[in-house]
């Protein structure tokens, strides 16, 4: 460990999108602290980072548990004492159906405890070791299926696909971006929403995207990876994808 070493903790890292960024992090140099929501799959996801002989830490993290993101951070703060980059991409997918009208209370609840509360939990107690960091990134996994403007645009495809839950959770996720770049305007720490595009993960159904073009999980994981490499961090309060701007 270095001093100038760069410091990062992804969320829901022993699959998917987030998988793939702790490895090409870690390639880049980057320490990175692999949350795990689901120990057993972490430990197996570590191990086949470090025989790759690349530098991970595993942690428990359940971003819906207050105890499980302190403890998670205080790894991170007895090892390093600061923390450079973190990037929320925890996530779940809304329930079947998705019509405001068939949507229950409870599922609506259930997706924003994860995909906002959880988010902002995390960010929220992430902010005294991001402070601690020469520089600092949060970074949140939202979606353009949470983009106002795209669903309200007749020529877009979000237009024609309603998932009220997962939809409005991550609007509200980009709410937090917007927000934590507005109080940290002007300082090192900067906040920015990625969208990875419709990808093949086990957060959606597999055969059906991939039938219907998605890409695989490293382009997916592609524009979040850019944002974490990115020496200059001068990047605040923004919404991209690979293609470019994505509207709120
Ligand atoms: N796939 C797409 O097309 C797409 C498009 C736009 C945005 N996204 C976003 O991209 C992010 C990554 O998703 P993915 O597609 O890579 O799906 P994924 O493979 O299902 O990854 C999601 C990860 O989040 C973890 N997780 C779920 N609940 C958690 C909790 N309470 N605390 C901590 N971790 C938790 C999951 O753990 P378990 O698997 O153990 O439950 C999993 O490791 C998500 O935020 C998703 O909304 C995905």
């Amino acid at each position: 460990m270095s001093e100038n070493e760069v410091v990062t903790l992804i969320t829901g890292a022993e699959r998917g999108m987030g998988f793939v960024e702790a490895q090409t992090l870690s390639q880049h140099g980057q320490h990175v602290f692999m949350g795990a929501y689901d120990m057993d799959l972490g430990q197996k996801s570590a191990k086949k980072l470090q025989d790759q002989g690349l530098d991970v830490t595993l942690v428990h993290c359940d971003i819906t548990d207050r105890d499980s993101i302190k403890e998670a951070l205080k790894t991170v703060e007895d090892k390093y004492g600061y923390l450079n980059i973190l990037i929320n991409n925890a996530g779940i997918p809304g329930p079947e159906g998705g019509l405001p009208a068939e949507t229950s209370e409870e599922d609506l609840r259930k997706v924003f405890e994860t995909n906002f509360f959880g988010t902002s939990a995390m960010t929220h107690a992430a902010i005294p070791l991001l402070k601690k960091a020469p520089f600092g990134k949060i970074i949140n996994v939202s979606s353009e299926m949470g983009s106002l403007t795209s669903q309200t645009d007749p020529t877009s495809m979000f237009s024609h696909i309603t998932s009220y839950a997962y939809q409005a959770s991550k609007t509200a996720v980009n709410a937090i971006t917007v927000a934590y770049s507005k109080e940290f305007k002007g300082t090192s720490i900067t906040a920015n929403s990625v969208d990875p595009g419709m990808t093949a993960t086990d957060l959606v159904n597999k055969a059906e995207f991939e039938k219907n073009g998605a890409k695989p999980v490293e382009s997916g994981a592609h524009r979040t990876i850019e944002i974490a490499l990115d020496p200059k961090n001068d990047l605040n309060g923004t919404f991209t994808q690979d293609g470019g701007i994505v509207p709120w």
